[in-house]
């Protein structure tokens, strides 16, 4: 089988980056006979300049077919002054909606070699490795009414009125439960979910559809709940003790934002968007580094391609069934790692071999021959 691609460089680091997945990608083919059907084409600033809109109809489409989208990064200080309705982000927008991408994966991984750059003690995160799943497409950020009121609500002091909506609907609950208890039963089989039953409506709601979900569809995967604050200081405390985490859009936001930094560095972290299976089975996907264009090293061949790295062998467990050749790339990276090679971002107090965004891809590609 030839597995399709649409690469989405975008701007400052991010076609950096992306070269050095495609050695990657290269890699898989001429030594492991994957084969990969790839197009790319232009998302956010970049497009911007082509077209005058941060994403075309045609990639819009071209991202509707394919297996999986890979995207780099959008925008930069070029772009921060253009109108809302075309700022690069914006192209990320539509391809999440369009795609229908609801659950929002981020992996919490922490390598050994990098336990010191940790917010936590090293006893505290070493071999760490969770998932949060976090609904992406409905919750607070979208429900209705939104607004902010009139300068004319009487009996207040300046009389306004900000106005958001946590909405959930059963069946948008039961779709990201159901993802979870998927990625759980690959990993630890555990799965965690966490609200605020105790003092929201959606919370009791998002609590008895997952326990629903759990009951009639994964009774084989051990599921507890935790109060979304709770949940908070058990990562701090002791993050070691979840294994898949499934929660809504705004706890999901802020909770993976926090396990981020108990893994260290921006430059290594990857995850993955995924929406309804396809005809194929799998479903509609988009992989993208968690950082952004770092536009204060972009042109310079400091950027840390690994979170790119590790998002492309998200794609490769989650969209082409490759479990085994993803796990091998992990492999790479770690003994890379371990070997003490560092890009800027990764350069600690105890030093190591400097290298240069290609410099990391090489030495990537070197471990991948020497496993
Ligand atoms: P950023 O993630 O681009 O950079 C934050 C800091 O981390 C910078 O000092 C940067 O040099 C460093 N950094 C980030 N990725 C790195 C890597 N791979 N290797 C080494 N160092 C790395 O976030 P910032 O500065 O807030 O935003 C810059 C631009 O990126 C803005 O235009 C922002 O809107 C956009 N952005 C885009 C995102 C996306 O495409 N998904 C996400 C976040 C921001
Ligand atoms: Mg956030």
């Amino acid at each position: 089988t030839t597995y399709s691609l649409l690469i989405l460089p975008g701007d400052g680091i991010g076609p950096e980056v992306m070269a050095e997945v495609r050695k990657v990608i290269g890699w898989f083919e001429e030594n492991k006979g994957l084969s990969f059907d790839i197009s790319e084409d232009l998302v956010g600033g970049a497009a911007y300049d082509v077209h005058g809109i941060p994403l075309a109809d045609a990639t819009m489409q071209k991202a509707q077919e394919v297996d999986a989208v890979l995207l780099g990064a959008v925008g930069g200080p070029k772009y921060d002054n253009l109108d809302f309705s075309v700022k690069p982000e914006r192209g990320l927008l539509r391809l999440r909606k369009e795609m229908d991408l609801f659950a929002n994966l981020r992996p919490a991984q922490c390598f050994d070699a990098l336990a010191d750059f940790s917010s936590l003690k090293r006893e505290v995160v070493a071999g760490l490795d969770i998932l949060i799943v976090r609904e992406l497409t409905s919750g607070v950020y979208f429900g209705q009414p939104r607004g902010i009121s009139e300068d004319n609500t009487p009996g207040n002091e300046g009389g306004r009125v900000g106005v958001n909506t946590q909405r959930y609907t059963s069946g948008e609950i039961r779709r990201v439960a159901r993802a979870a208890f998927e990625l759980a039963r690959k990993r630890g089989n555990r799965v965690c979910s966490m609200e605020k039953a105790n003092v929201m409506e959606s919370g009791i709601l998002w609590r008895e559809e997952v326990q629903w979900v759990h009951d009639n569809e994964y009774p084989d995967v051990e599921l507890s709940h935790m109060y979304a604050d709770n949940g908070a200081m058990q990562l701090v405390r002791n993050p070691r003790q979840f294994d898949v985490i499934v929660t809504d859009n705004l706890f999901g936001d802020i909770l993976s934002d926090a396990a981020a930094m108990l893994t260290g560095s921006l430059g290594m972290l990857p995850s993955a968007s995924l929406g309804a299976p396809m005809e194929n089975g799998r479903p509609k996907a988009m992989y993208e580094p968690v950082h952004g264009s770092a536009p204060d090293i972009a042109g310079q061949g400091k950027a840390n391609p690994i979170a790119c790295i590790l998002s492309f062998a998200m794609a490769l467990r989650y969209s082409y069934n490759e479990g085994d050749n993803a796990a091998l790339l992990e492999k790479a990276i770690e003994k890379v790692l371990a070997d003490g090679v560092r890009t800027g971002d990764l350069m600690g107090a105890e030093g190591g071999v400097p290298v240069s965004t290609s410099g990391m891809g090489d030495a990537i590609l070197a471990a991948l021959t020497a496993l």
